[in-house]
């Protein structure tokens, strides 16, 4: 058997008549750039999020700088962030001209560490960009009072959180803005990059939609220098058809991740992972922790399951980051961890008989080889 790590075909086929549809109405209007069908999706997505105002972009990398400049960040400054995420979330805060400043994951739940971010706000730190990390929460609450407390600028990192929620309050509505991924591969996944900012602020709003459309929110009427980050029409229909299948697909993917923990229960050597407790975890990612981490993905390989590592490097460990000279020690979970989490494949369609086989095929590794 094979199991892919996510199968975006299986998806499209539960849906292919919706899509085909809207693909086929882009086409015949030639509604490619802007236009009804992004507008659309801008407001179908922020009143599933009831928020004010959803500012499509290009892709989530984008939507996170763009917050990030828009909300006055410029270099000399400080923003803090966590050690183990994908590089965008770390990248923009660069290429705004600040200084990322990494706090260690908990433990537990993998995400950013509140008790360990006091002691690394300075003068110069302006805002904190947690991550709700494999669709798990960060501590949103903690991490709001600290920004409210020494008044920095909030932004979530909602690109592996589509509708993942704090006691029924979504992710992406705690802070000041929030930025979203759809990558293909994400909970809601365009077919192509694409991404966007959700914010309450209108003045911020603006600023966002003026700053991705090279400074101009009319035609010509360039009121600052700009970048070209737009959502495409296509990439909108498509995101809109998902969006209302939404609810469904997280539905199974929480089904799927409860069933995966049911089979690997009390398995020795392997950590499976624990929601925070109020919160509804989208499961964008389902990842196991193991001191065997890469015998078992190659193991795994040779049955045919595909598994991924999120992620291999602690960012500060990055080469990319060697002018910060981070060392392990200064994030010690982070660059644990790092040579032990495993996702296992994890998609809506998944089946049942996959799941029984890719844990039949973890517990014949533990079992035999681990416990020698
Ligand atoms: C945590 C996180 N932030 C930001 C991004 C960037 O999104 P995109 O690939 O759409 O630029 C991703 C996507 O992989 C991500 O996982």
């Amino acid at each position: 058997m094979n199991v892919p790590f996510v199968d975006l075909h299986a998806q499209y086929l539960t849906i292919k008549p919706e899509i085909d549809f809207a693909i086929e109405n882009v086409i015949r209007e030639t509604a490619f750039i802007g236009g009804k069908y992004v507008k659309s999706f801008e407001n179908a997505f922020a009143e599933a999020y009831g928020v004010k105002n959803c500012i499509s972009v290009a892709n989530g990398t984008d939507a996170i700088y763009i917050a990030l400049r828009m909300l006055g960040v410029e270099p000399g400054d400080e923003v803090i962030t966590v050690a183990n995420s994908w590089i965008s979330t770390s990248e923009t805060i660069s290429q705004a001209g600040a200084t990322p400043v990494f706090i260690d994951i908990d433990p537990v739940h993998y995400t950013i560490n509140p008790d360990l971010i006091r002691d690394k706000i300075t003068a110069r730190t302006k805002a904190i960009i947690p991550v709700h990390l494999h669709g798990q929460m960060a501590d949103i609450i903690a991490i709001q009072a600290i920004c409210e407390e020494y008044g920095l600028f909030l932004i979530e990192d909602c690109a592996q959180s589509h509708f993942s929620a704090f006691e029924g309050k979504y992710a992406g509505t705690f802070g000041d803005a929030a930025t979203f991924s759809f990558y293909p591969g994400k909970n809601l996944g365009a077919y192509g990059d694409a991404g966007c900012i959700l914010t309450n602020n209108d003045a911020l709003a603006e600023k966002c939609r003026m700053y991705a459309n090279h400074g101009a929110l009319k035609k010509h009427h360039h009121l600052m220098e700009g970048i070209n980050s737009r959502l495409d029409g296509m990439q909108a229909a498509i995101l809109e058809t998902k969006l209302k299948h939404i609810h469904s697909w997280t539905r199974k993917r929480i089904d799927k991740a409860s069933l995966y923990s049911k089979l690997l229960e009390d398995l020795p050597g392997i950590n499976l992972p624990t929601v925070r407790p109020e919160t509804e975890h989208s499961f964008h990612i389902y990842a196991i922790r193991t001191n065997y981490r890469d015998e078992l993905k190659e193991y795994l390989a040779e049955k045919g399951i595909e598994t991924a590592i999120h992620y291999p490097t602690a960012l500060p460990l990055l080469p990319a980051y060697d002018h910060l000279a981070y060392k392990p020690e200064d994030i010690p979970v982070a660059s644990c961890y790092q040579h032990e989490l495993l996702s296992l494949p994890l998609y809506p369609e998944l089946t049942e008989e996959q799941q029984m086989y890719v844990t039949d095929a973890v517990k014949e590794f533990m079992l035999t080889n681990a416990a020698k």
